[in-house]
């Protein structure tokens, strides 16, 4: 926009309205401000603020630099003698059109006063609202690093706890294996013959034998899990035959039970990226189970497909005892048992979902537990 310049005729009271309003207008150049009186009120603001002051029209009626002049003298002759004076590019605003221009221009000022102090209020409570924002994020952040300190430090303690687990079951296994050989020795009468009696109460001791070394290396197995200290090679793995492969794995026990093993497979291979050998040892721990858990003479069925967000689903139905459903939470915690499954089958530690559990984090795999009590169990795996 334009600077407009402007003389001022007349500094009286209405001269000098004008001009205060005028100050404070943008884009506005006071030029002049022209009075008799030397003395007049709008003279004095004048000079305040470095204008020219001029007592006589002839000092710049001629100026071509004058884009409007303000009567407000409110005399009709000196209104008629700019109207004959002035230039042809000067505009003349005459005493009542001043006024009316003048207040408009105030209500103006005002409003725009207004919205200034309205924005800096608000710039201020910005930066307010900034610097409270700072600091609760420099607090967050502190807090942040503490928490992954005692994460750390969390982590630490649990891998120390594993190395631990590992070295005493890994002690524990020598003694056992001697054991277990002694046992078999006795048994197969290189140590002399042997009563009945002692026969049976040895055979026991074999069988014990064989439970413990089974939970010692289940043991060692989670601990090396959680531990992460195995090799994790990924690689694509035809889901089909592992699930043929763990079905094989139980076919004796299955078939002991007479329990019939039907795979729901897809005709072409179902492939997915992950870890052969340790997604064999999951499905084998839910597998066993199910014929663990499953009445003689039922079925278990075993189904394979895609799903609609492309995961690769293996299931695993059992027609046995069921889970109770307070227990369903706590299936994956170690050693945990429940009653109904120790009375039905009292061998047995509680590490096998703990196992599967581990494997599963460790795969990115999820398992779904359904069940219900005397109706049966089915376990979905999502790869
Ligand atoms: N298919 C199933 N049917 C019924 N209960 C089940 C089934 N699978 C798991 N459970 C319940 O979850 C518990 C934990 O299972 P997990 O395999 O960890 O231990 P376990 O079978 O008791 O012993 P092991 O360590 O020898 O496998 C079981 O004791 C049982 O209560
Ligand atoms: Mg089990």
């Amino acid at each position: 926009m334009e600077t407009a310049n402007i003389a001022i005729v007349g500094a009286g009271k209405g001269g000098y309205e004008c001009l205060k309003v005028l100050l404070t207008t943008p884009n506005v150049l006071i030029k002049y401000v022209c009075d008799i009186d030397p003395n007049a009120k709008g003279v004095m603001l004048a000079k305040q603020h470095k204008i020219s002051y001029v007592a006589r029209l002839s000092e710049f009626i001629h100026d071509p630099e004058v884009d409007l002049i303000f009567e407000s003298t409110g005399r009709p002759e000196v209104f008629e003698e700019l109207s004959r004076a002035k230039l042809p590019t000067t505009s003349l605003v005459g005493s009542g059109g001043t006024r009316v221009i003048f207040s408009l221009l105030d209500s103006y000022n005002e409003v725009n006063r207004s919205l200034r102090s309205y924005k800096m209020n608000l710039e201020r409570r910005i930066i307010e609202r900034t610097e409270e924002l700072e600091k609760l994020n420099t607090e967050l952040s502190k807090e942040k690093a503490a928490t992954e300190r005692l994460y750390e430090q969390q982590r630490e303690i649990n891998e120390e706890k594993s190395r631990y687990l590992i070295h005493t079951t890994h002690q524990l296994k020598a003694p056992f294996a001697a054991i277990h050989n002694y046992v078999d020795i006795i048994l197969d009468g290189y140590a002399g013959p042997l009563a009945q009696e002692t026969r049976d109460l040895v055979l026991k001791i074999k069988t014990r034998c064989e439970l413990l070394s089974e939970t010692i290396l289940d043991m060692l197995e989670l601990a090396r899990l959680k531990a992460q200290d195995l090799e994790l090679v990924r690689e694509d793995v035809d889901l089909c035959a592992v699930v043929n492969d763990v079905v094989e794995r139980f076919a004796v026990s299955a078939a002991a039970k007479r329990l019939l093993v039907r795979v729901d497979a897809p005709k072409e291979p179902l492939i997915a990226r992950t870890v052969g050998k340790r997604l064999f040892e999951l499905l084998a721990v839910l597998l066993e189970n199910a014929v663990k858990y499953s009445p003689p003479d039922g079925s278990i069925e075993i189904a394979m497909k895609v799903a609609s967000d492309g995961k690769r689903v293996i299931s695993i139905m059992d027609h046995g005892i069921g889970i109770p459903e307070a227990n369903l939470g706590k299936i994956f915690r170690e050693f945990f048992r429940s009653n109904n499954a120790v009375r039905f089958e009292p061998n047995g530690n509680g590490l096998g979902l703990a196992i599967a559990g581990e494997i599963a984090n460790l795969l990115d795999i999820t398992i779904e537990v359904e069940s219900e009590l005397e109706k049966g169990t089915t376990f979905h795996v999502r790869i």
